[in-house]
């Protein structure tokens, strides 16, 4: 059967590489959001096997996570990147997409990914604004920060172009690579390109104080299709190309001088399956009975985040902390596990949050722990999947304080782990996710520490059948939005939004 090329380009690959020797190499599963929506992980549990990777052929190009000078190394990598079986920690075969590197040196990994990207374009986009104490030395390092994006974008784009083959779609993902659509329509206007933002587009407003806010926005309307996780941030797309460019918005999308970018909400979801299956499985199961055993007698609060500022993971230590103070009877009840990812690690904001985190996480387990326990377990650390499954699964209840989240994926993964326990999610309205598991989820303005600890004690307390009801709603909406079905409806909008535009010149 035919199967259409896919090439997926993120400046992140799935799998992160590890140098074991001048030519030899071991990679592992990257964290974040967009590898888990994108990575094709059939189900070893389940019959359809090979549902996940029966629709295209894909391919994913992008960067390794580290710097590779030497030729000798470049050529193992690629070697290495082109496998398709992958042994992950836990000895589950995860079968991936054949993965095509993009080099990228130091200095550009400096000035691209920690500078613009990571330093200007995230804290923007989740409406943090400029690093307070560096904001000028931001705003001078700002015009080279730029061209060194711009010089990124162009080095994955000559990847793209070298492997692309007529037919080809291709998929280019977030704020990394908003320069790439239009790199890769200058090479060949008949390409079809798709871009995904998996943060949010943020109000024009904000967008307006960018000093490449125009050039940002026109390379992005190169693409045939644009897309959001939610309504919102498509609006705020099309109301900046109007206001910015003052270019004409429509139903359907942007459209400049006749020609029309389409611009359209595509919210992801998670291989639900892929969690429910694990929890059968004899590992986490045994993980299961080992935490149920340690926090016996207490109830699990769970916090799982990169250690990023969007995520509000002092405003939610600090909410726990209001709550202990209010409730003496809860203490020796009840314990907060914050996984907390280690992520950017060479950006200086998030070294800063760091040692803040660390500090209130030391303040309030020297107020409040006991010789025999603390309040908060903080880990600086990733888990694997199974370990994961089993903390969702005996969690009683999911604390999501994000300040912005473009979508989050881990208040998904947490309600389709709970059909035993049934337990409740405490989620801020500023994720996407309230969009879709709002009616289920207790819903909160992270800002607000007084209202958290109030959600904290109603969630404690709910009573069993307002759990259940609850619990119901979201595991409805999680287990029919897959992952799959997200990536299938972009590809085929894409393919049609092509094909008519064909048809109207
Ligand atoms: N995750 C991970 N390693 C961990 C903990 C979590 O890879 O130790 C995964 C988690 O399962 C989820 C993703 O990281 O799929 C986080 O996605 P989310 O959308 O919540 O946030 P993002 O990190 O993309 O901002
Ligand atoms: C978010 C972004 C992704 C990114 C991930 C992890 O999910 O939307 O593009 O890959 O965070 O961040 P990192 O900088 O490690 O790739």
């Amino acid at each position: 059967p035919f199967r259409q090329r896919l090439l997926v380009v993120a400046n992140r690959l799935p799998v992160s590489a590890v140098r074991r020797g001048e030519d030899s190499w071991s990679l592992e599963i990257s964290a974040g959001g967009l590898v888990t929506a994108l990575l094709e992980e059939p189900n070893p549990y389940s019959d359809d096997f090979f549902k996940g990777v029966k629709e295209f052929e894909a391919r994913w190009i992008g960067w390794a996570g580290v710097n590779v000078p030497d030729e000798v190394g470049q050529k193992a990598l690629t070697r290495a990147l082109a496998e398709k079986l992958l042994n992950s920690a836990n000895d589950v075969y995860r079968v991936l997409q054949k993965c095509i590197p993009v080099f990228l040196d130091e200095e550009i990994v400096h000035q691209y990914y920690n500078g613009y990207c990571n330093n200007i374009l995230w804290p923007l986009f989740h409406y943090l604004g400029l690093p307070q104490e560096d904001r000028l030395a931001t705003t001078r390092s700002f015009q080279s920060q730029f061209a060194a994006y711009k010089k990124a974008n162009q080095m994955f784009a000559d990847v793209v172009n070298k492997h692309y083959e007529e037919g080809d779609v291709v998929w280019c993902h977030d704020y990394h690579l908003m320069f790439l659509p239009k790199c890769l329509k200058e090479y060949n206007s008949e390409m079809k390109v798709g871009w995904f933002l998996h943060t949010p587009f943020p109000s024009s407003e904000i967008h307006r104080t960018l000093p490449s806010r125009s050039e940002l926005l026109r390379s992005v309307l190169a693409a045939d299709l644009v897309g959001f996780h939610t309504y919102d941030y498509a609006r705020h797309f099309v109301s900046a190309c109007t206001r910015i460019l003052g270019l004409e918005g429509t139903r359907e999308g942007v459209e400049d001088q006749g020609r029309l970018t389409r611009v359209a909400a595509f919210p992801i979801g998670i291989d639900s399956h892929r969690f429910i299956s694990a929890l059968e499985a004899l590992p986490v199961q045994d993980h299961i009975r080992e935490l149920a055993e340690r926090f016996k007698g207490r109830k699990v609060m769970l916090g799982v985040d990169r250690l990023d500022m969007i995520k509000g993971i002092p405003q939610k230590i600090l909410a726990f902390e209001k709550f202990l103070e209010e409730n003496p009877n809860w203490r020796d009840k009840v314990v907060l596990l914050q996984i907390a990812v280690p992520t950017r690690t060479d950006v200086p904001e998030y070294q800063k949050l760091t040692s803040q985190v660390h500090e209130i996480v030391g303040r309030i387990n020297g107020r409040f722990g006991t010789l025999s326990a603390v309040p908060i377990h903080h880990l600086d650390r990733s888990l694997d999947f199974h370990a994961l499954c089993a903390l969702y699964a005996i969690t009683d209840v999911a604390l999501v304080t994000s300040l912005r989240d473009g979508m989050n994926l881990v208040s998904y993964e947490f309600v389709a782990c709970q059909d035993a326990k049934k337990g409740v999610l405490i989620l801020s309205e500023f994720a996407g996710a309230a969009q879709s598991l709002g009616a289920g989820a207790i819903l909160v303005n992270p800002w607000n520490i007084t209202e958290v600890a109030a959600s904290i004690a109603q969630a404690l307390n709910m009573p069993a059948d307002e759990r259940e009801k609850r619990h119901k709603h979201n595991f409805k909406h999680v287990i029919s939005h897959t992952a799959q079905e997200w990536a299938e409806t972009f590809v085929s909008e894409l393919n049609d939004t092509v094909v008519e535009a064909q048809l109207r010149t």
